[in-house]
């Protein structure tokens, strides 16, 4: 059964589309029969139709993988049934996904970086007004996540 994920932050052109991108990239090479559907959405509809933060695409680029497609959206109700999981960012987005939520929503709600060990925190946190390094810690949070993520749904 194919495993469907949905990826939350508050703008969708930062942290969530490099967690989508980077779960696509890391599935494709290192669990390719694992059936995975993907997307990203954000809790706030300031750049809704947007393409990632230039400075998202580019840190992705570094690492190889390419963001530059995806288009901001906001969540809806329906991301409740539509996808098994729905994972934000950090608590703020995590409190805020409830007010989308229908009453008989029955996904996974939760943060992203629950299924990683040893990290010091279990948040994504906001690079936006951060600096390149802000945007590299997106990245390295995102793949530990995104492997941890795999792991257990593989297992
Ligand atoms: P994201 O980052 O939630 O990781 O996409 C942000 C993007 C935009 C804003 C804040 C955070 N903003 O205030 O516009």
């Amino acid at each position: 059964m194919t495993n469907r994920i949905l990826f939350v932050c508050l703008g969708n052109i930062c942290r969530s589309p490099t967690a989508e991108g980077v779960l696509r990239a890391v599935a494709a090479s290192e669990f390719p029969r694992l059936p995975l559907y993907v997307d990203s959405a954000g809790t706030a509809n300031y750049h809704v139709g947007e393409p990632p933060d230039r400075r998202t695409i580019a840190a992705a680029r570094r690492r190889g993988y390419d963001l530059a497609a995806l288009r901001a959206r906001q969540i809806a109700p329906a991301d409740f049934s539509g996808f098994d999981y729905l994972l934000a960012m950090d608590r703020a987005n995590l409190d805020e996904l409830a007010r989308f939520a229908p009453p008989d929503a029955r996904a996974h709600v939760g943060l992203f970086l629950e299924f990683a060990r040893g990290l010091e925190s279990d948040e994504v946190p906001d690079p936006y007004y951060g600096g390149t390094e802000d945007f590299e810690r997106v990245l390295d949070l995102c793949e530990t996540g995104a492997r941890a993520l795999l792991r257990r749904l593989s297992a």
